[in-house]
């Protein structure tokens, strides 16, 4: 055991449940979907899409790509994997969030967002000049209604341009295509669009991306998001594969060497001074499914209590105290709330639940003859009747049916929650 006793900052930030990974030091495994997104920003013309369930990793592969994009070759050398180049792209990023309806609106926000093109707006002259020519009612679809732009705008300036584009598309493209002639990196722009599966009605985006970096040299897009494949994500339903040829990276549950490998980091960012025993990182890397959010989740809070107890080794009884205080304190308010809509303070609903679960197969399906016989061994001989339930709206519509007796849950960490949470205490039997 090590000698330096961690600070109470330390200990609440060893785990990372809130934010994505940006350092390379603690950014675990992955070995493949680094290589191959290293190797996308090489292919002239192709872009790259990132996809995978919620709190996979997209967000922090994104902010890996961010860094070797820059020529940050750090983690290719830790996962010695041998790649002998450095990139140098202009990397910018940006997170639809909500509020971001369509393509004309995420275009005007790529635009004028800080971390994106909004610092080259007013940088590169032409831009300059370009974005002072617009008209009133196209700068106000761009910087919303009231705003001004370009009060220094002279005849000469404008003289300049042959053509203002009336349409975003047509700016983006002019203002992309300017930045790019600037040669500020050797390989052009890299813009990345996280969040995508966010905007409301995507149409018309692939096809637009797929055309700029076809037709503009240097330029590319990594689109990622929430989906099962790539069709989901553009809901685009003619050839979205071929939107993102060769460079589709589905981002799978990581393994349990990989989730390990977070625990380790985590305990050496304090020195070691608490460690898990093997029985409890077993436990622990067992019950997150491969999600590393909930290994950040449940490790902050098993490194809380250890510390304010005063012990240095983490049993497996000490993981499941835990589980039950993230229940209780609806520690993942999101989480916590879909358990309780579906639940709905019914005993039999949420023993059918976890029974559910509990019974998944490696593809994710449930049998529900498999579910039923373990509800039955819990009491409940109407299970059926609950699962009806539990597809509805009413009850979170969690889980749905793929075909017959064989359902599924719509999101594999919300599984994985249901099965580790503890049982809700003091909960009532339907009549
Ligand atoms: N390679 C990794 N090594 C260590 N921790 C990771 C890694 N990838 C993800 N995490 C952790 O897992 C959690 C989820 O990561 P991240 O935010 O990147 O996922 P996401 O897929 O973007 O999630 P969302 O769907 O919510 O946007 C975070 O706590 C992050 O710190
Ligand atoms: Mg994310």
């Amino acid at each position: 055991m090590s000698s330096t006793t961690p600070t109470l900052h330390e200990i609440e930030n060893a785990f990372q449940p809130a934010k994505e990974i940006s350092d390379i030091e603690r950014f675990a495994g992955r070995a493949k979907p680094v290589t191959e997104a290293f190797l996308a920003l090489l292919a002239s013309g192709a872009n790259l899409a990132i996809v995978g369930n919620r709190g996979i990793g997209k967000t922090s592969l994104a902010r890996q790509i961010q860094n070797f994009g820059r020529g940050d070759n750090g983690l290719i050398q830790k996962l010695a994997i041998g790649l002998d180049h450095v990139h140098d792209f202009n990397v910018m990023y940006f997170a639809c969030g909500t509020g971001v309806d369509d393509r004309d609106a995420l275009l005007a926000r790529l635009l004028t967002s800080d971390n994106c093109l909004g610092p080259w707006l007013y940088d590169v002259p032409k831009n300059r000049r370009l974005i002072n020519a617009l008209s009133p009612k196209l700068s106000a679809k761009i910087f919303g209604v009231g705003a001004e732009v370009g009060t220094s705008q002279t005849i000469d300036e404008t003289r300049e341009l042959v053509v203002v584009p009336q349409v975003i598309e047509g700016i983006f493209e002019n203002v992309v295509r300017n930045l790019v002639e600037q040669r500020l990196t050797r390989d052009g722009v890299l813009i990345v669009i996280d969040e995508f599966d966010q905007i409301k009605d995507p149409a018309g985006i692939g096809p637009f991306l797929k055309a700029m970096a076809t037709n503009t040299e240097n330029v590319k897009f990594c689109i990622i998001g929430v989906a099962a494949d790539i069709q989901e994500l553009m809901r685009e339903h003619e050839s979205a594969d071929r939107l993102f040829a060769g460079t589709i990276i589905a981002l799978d549950p990581m393994s349990g060497n990989e989730l390990s490998e977070i625990i380790k980091l985590a305990e050496e960012k304090i020195h070691n001074y608490i460690k898990f025993s093997d029985a409890a990182q077993t436990r622990l890397v067992e019950l997150a499914q491969g999600h590393p959010y909930l290994v950040h989740l449940v490790g902050k809070f098993a490194f809380r209590d250890a510390y304010r107890n005063n012990k240095h080794i983490i049993e497996s009884q000490d993981i499941d105290l835990v589980l039950q205080s993230i229940a209780e304190n609806g520690s993942d308010p999101v989480l916590e709330g879909r358990y309780r809509k579906a639940v709905a303070s019914s005993r039999q609903r949420e023993i059918v639940l976890k029974a559910l679960a509990a019974n998944q197969d490696d593809r994710g399906e449930i049998w529900t003859t498999n579910a039923y016989k373990e509800a039955l061994e819990k009491g409940v001989d109407n299970s059926s009747q609950y699962v009806g339930q539990l597809v509805t709206e009413e009850f979170g519509a969690e889980i749905e049916r793929v075909r017959e007796r064989y359902y599924r849950f719509k999101d594999s960490l919300f599984c994985a929650y249901v099965k580790a949470r503890p049982s809700m205490r003091g909960l009532a039997r339907d009549s």
